[in-house]
């Protein structure tokens, strides 16, 4: 019973789950139900018996009586929540910027005068993942989720720090771990203490410039996941109203990072085949996530021969946009700015790095995240569940291919449909490949193509890495290609998206994708027209440096914190 109200519960389940299950409104910072317990917060506070304890560590038993609004237990969270907030309000960017998040909304329902209180100062510096994302320690209630997912994630970059009141996340002193900027510590922030980086102010300062042409791409799976902090399901296909959204913010034009998948698709495929057909170092890998390539950059530098060349989606389609469609169009390449929208923090430390200019200019200007996006259409009043669905500009066209880049599993069926038209003509049909798909860690395949077996791998996060690699160690040529993601489920599960994301959340995006490219008139990446006439029309009108310049990247080995 909660509140004299009796409510259905399985066995092991806490008190926290059943309510928030039955949205019984019982608040709590430190639960994520992919994580273990830690009961750091003390904010879910329920009476059972006479006394206060924690909702999130008490079991259900047949006829518990548990009280959920007593006196007691609001002044006690009340109690609880300022000496755990005080000062957050003047220090969180998000507040500053009016933003009701759930932090806000706990302190606005509790009338908490987090004024009243000081929390000791950490004399800590802002701990900054890169260009990727940040940690403030004055703000860290030192609840232990990012700890805690960071471990999860195989890396172990973070730990507590301090005592008391002033706990607070810090990097480990081991000098052989590093972060990947894959985000996942700031997805699973309670109160935005560790959050992206934010580049909001750098877009809005670009899209006031009347000289600049401002051009907006999205990930593939931002459109899947966006609606929920609109009211929306998990999975629900909102480009449409994106693309409304993103003229009313001010965008010049309105393009669509699938269109690059589709370039990357298509560059990346044929490089597997030739590898194949030539004898290139195998396997190859993929190297569309930031946070793998650092990953192998730092961990694993001996495997970089073997990750593929072709350039992420949002770097390639930016390129493409400030050449041959700046020729197209007679616009001065000096005068776009590239804003990608992405799920992903490490996307932003992608974007940063010098090795990627082309004629000193950056192919992406500005990354903003999922959450940024939400930020700078709730400061706007901007319902995007409300507005109409409008198309994208010229280069939003896609194919069914680029919709499934952001679920684990989707990259190598994107390259898997090209290379098996690479490798047998039209005399293969084939497009789906439903064994490389699904939530689980390690995907393993054989795939029939030009009379070969081709044995495939699919990977997402370090924890899985690792055990492939120790694979690959034993047998080098356990596999012809290995596609890998840091975040869980891709990047549809990535750093930048809403919050909460859960693995149930994430499987239902996840389907959304799959529904996008069931219903796509085009399937695969080089039957899309526009891609086809980039790859085949203007790049090779270029000289073969020019073609390396737009197309490729390298990698190399990397010190900790370089
Ligand atoms: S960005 Fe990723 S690797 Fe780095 S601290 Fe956060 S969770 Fe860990
Ligand atoms: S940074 Fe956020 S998630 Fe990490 S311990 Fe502090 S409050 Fe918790
Ligand atoms: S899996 Fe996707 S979201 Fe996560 S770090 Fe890699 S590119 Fe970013
Ligand atoms: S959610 Fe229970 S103690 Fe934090």
């Amino acid at each position: 019973m909660m509140d004299g109200k009796r409510y259905e519960a399985l066995e092991g389940q806490s008190v926290l789950q059943v309510a928030l299950e039955y949205q019984v409104d019982i608040p709590h910072f430190c639960y994520h139900e992919d994580l273990p317990v830690g009961a750091n917060c003390r904010i879910c506070l329920v009476e059972v018996e006479g006394k206060v304890v924690t909702s999130c560590t008490l079991k259900v038993i047949q006829d518990l009586e548990v009280f959920t609004q007593t006196p007691r237990v609001r002044a006690l969270r009340k109690k609880n929540l300022a000496l755990l907030l005080a000062g957050h309000k003047e220090q969180c960017p998000r507040c500053q910027q009016k933003e009701l998040c759930s932090v806000m909304q706990t302190l606005r329902a509790y009338e908490v005068d987090t004024g009243r209180y000081t929390r000791p100062k950490t004399a800590c510096p802002l701990l900054r993942l890169a260009t990727a994302a940040e940690i403030d320690p004055d703000l860290c209630i030192g609840c232990n989720q990012c700890v805690e997912v960071c471990q999860k994630m195989g890396v172990g970059f973070l730990k507590l720090e301090g005592q008391g009141a002033s706990t607070h996340a810090a990097c480990t002193p081991n000098e052989k771990i590093d972060c990947l900027y894959c985000g996942q510590c700031t997805l699973h922030c309670p109160v935005g203490a560790a959050r992206e980086q934010s580049a909001i102010k750098e877009v809005e300062a670009d899209l006031e410039d009347p000289e600049k042409i401002v051009i907006a791409q999205m990930a593939p799976s931002i459109r899947c996941s966006i609606g929920e902090a609109f009211g929306q399901a998990p999975g629900r296909d909102m480009t449409g109203e994106c693309y409304t959204a993103l003229r009313l913010l001010g965008f010049d034009r309105v393009f669509d990072v699938n269109f690059g998948a589709d370039l990357t698709t298509w560059a990346e495929a044929h490089e597997l085949v030739e590898r194949i057909m030539q004898g290139g170092s195998l396997p190859m890998f993929t190297s569309c996530c930031p946070g793998w390539v650092k990953c192998a950059e730092f961990y694993y530098p001996k495997w970089l021969p073997h990750l593929t060349t072709a350039r992420s989606p949002h770097m390639l389609s930016g390129a493409a946009y400030k050449t041959w469609w700046a020729k197209k169009e007679g616009v001065d390449p000096q005068k776009i700015v590239v804003v990608s929208i992405m799920p992903c923090t490490s996307k932003k430390y992608e974007a940063s790095q010098e090795k990627f200019l082309i004629d000193g200019w950056k192919p992406v200007d500005h990354v903003l995240t999922t959450r940024e996006f939400v930020q700078m259409l709730r400061a706007r009043s901007i319902d995007l569940a409300s507005l109409k669905k409008s198309e994208g500009d010229m280069l939003s066209q896609y194919s069914g291919a680029a919709a499934i880049y952001g679920a684990s599993g989707g990259v190598m069926e994107s390259a898997l449909r090209t290379a098996m038209w690479l490798l047998d003509g039209t005399s293969m049909e084939r497009v789906m490949f439903e064994e490389v798909r699904g939530m689980k860690g390690i995907k393993k395949a054989h795939v029939q193509m030009g009379g070969k077996t081709l044995r495939v791998a699919v990977c997402a996060t370090k924890t899985n890495m690792d055990f492939l690699l120790q694979e690959l160690e034993k047998d080098p040529e356990a596999y012809h290609y290995i596609e890998v993601m840091a975040c869980p489920g891709g990047c549809i599960g990535g750093g930048g998206q809403p919050i909460p994301t859960t693995q149930r959340i994430i499987a239902k995006r996840i389907a959304g994708l799959y529904s996008i490219d069931d219903h796509a008139t085009i399937r695969r990446a080089h039957e899309n027209p526009l891609a086809k006439e980039f790859m085949e029309q203007y790049i090779p009108s270029l000289s073969a440096d020019r073609q390396q310049q737009l197309l490729s990247t390298h990698y190399q080995p990397r010190q900790r914190f370089e």
